[in-house]
């Protein structure tokens, strides 16, 4: 049976862009929350995931490093839930981990989300479609080993596209001006999938309160892939000289290397229900995408 339930503390391992946002949501809909930081933090502080600061006297951040084992003793005992938001490596230290900490959580049935990438995917043709079915790359040494193992321990992974918007942090991660900066000069014919931080937040927080996602892998991204030249366009700015034929395409060696795909988050569409709109960069419509 699937279960609705309210986590009341959920431990964050990892209070980065997303993790700070995640945080401030849950502190706001009245979740306790505990996060951690690999420096090291008073005794009695607590970082103020609204502000990104770190304030004395009250609780909430721990000192955590993956790969110091001693600093694992700071996690908190009893928590209802845990999302992860390091890469989930090297697997060893994950294993270790998992023994020592997460398997007790999940023994009990309670969820454990970690964040993963797009890139686990293995691309054959470029801009082919991907779902959660499609072949993952095999690389030793990689975070899908650590993501993969935790998924079969019964975690829940959110594979992650390209994160924009502005997290809580005070952060800004803005496509437009990765475009001003050049990022797409080489990739101009190449398709980018994106997610706003906005709604990874949304997205774990309902799989957080929801039974049913254990050991399975979703997609979080707007399910509106667009060429970068199509996004160039619709920001109203120039595309790069060298590029400007359509019918181009990146050199064998480089669309090896990253090949265009196309993610589809159609399984995400419907755990948030059909009439959740995901947050696009541009409008797709406008740019005849
Ligand atoms: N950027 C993208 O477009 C993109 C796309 C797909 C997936 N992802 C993945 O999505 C996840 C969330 O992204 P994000 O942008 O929120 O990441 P982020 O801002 O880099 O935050 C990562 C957090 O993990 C902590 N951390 C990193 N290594 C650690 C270690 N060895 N031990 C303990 N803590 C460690 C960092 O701690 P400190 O605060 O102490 O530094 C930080 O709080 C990451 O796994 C990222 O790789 C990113």
């Amino acid at each position: 049976m699937n279960t609705v339930m309210k986590v009341q503390k959920v431990l964050i391992i990892g209070a980065g862009f997303v993790g700070s946002s995640l945080a401030a949501s849950l502190q706001s809909s009245g979740v306790q929350v505990c996060c951690t930081r690999r420096q090291k933090v008073e005794e009695g502080t607590v970082q103020n995931v609204e502000e990104g600061t770190v304030q004395k006297g009250e609780e909430g951040t721990v000192q955590f490093v993956l790969e110091d084992e001693e600093t694992w003793r700071n996690l908190p005992k009893e928590v209802d839930g845990v999302v992860w938001t390091l890469p989930a490596k090297p697997l060893s230290q994950v294993q270790r981990l998992h023994d020592a900490y997460l398997h007790s959580i999940l023994d009990e049935k309670k969820p454990v989300i970690v964040y993963g990438s797009t890139s686990r995917y293995q691309v054959d043709e470029a801009h082919q479609w991907v779902d959660e079915k499609t072949k993952k790359t095999q690389k030793e040494d990689s975070r899908e080993e650590g993501e993969d193992f935790l998924q079969e321990k019964g975690a829940t992974v959110l594979v992650l596209a390209g994160i924009w918007g502005e997290s809580k942090s005070g952060q800004l991660r803005s496509p437009k001006s990765w475009i001003e900066k050049g990022y797409h000069i080489n990739s101009i014919n190449k398709y980018l999938n994106l997610a706003h931080v906005d709604d990874i937040v949304k997205a774990t927080e309902e799989v957080l309160n929801r039974s049913e996602f254990r050991g399975q892998a979703i997609n979080v991204c707007d399910g509106n892939p667009m060429l970068w030249r199509d996004i160039t366009l619709g920001f109203g700015l120039e595309l790069p000289a060298t590029t400007q034929d359509p019918n181009a395409t990146a050199p064998t060696s480089r669309l090896l290397s990253r090949p265009s795909k196309r993610i589809s988050n159609g399984l995400l569409q419907s755990i948030m229900g059909k009439d959740y709109k995901f947050k696009t960069v541009v409008d797709p419509d406008t740019t005849g995408a």
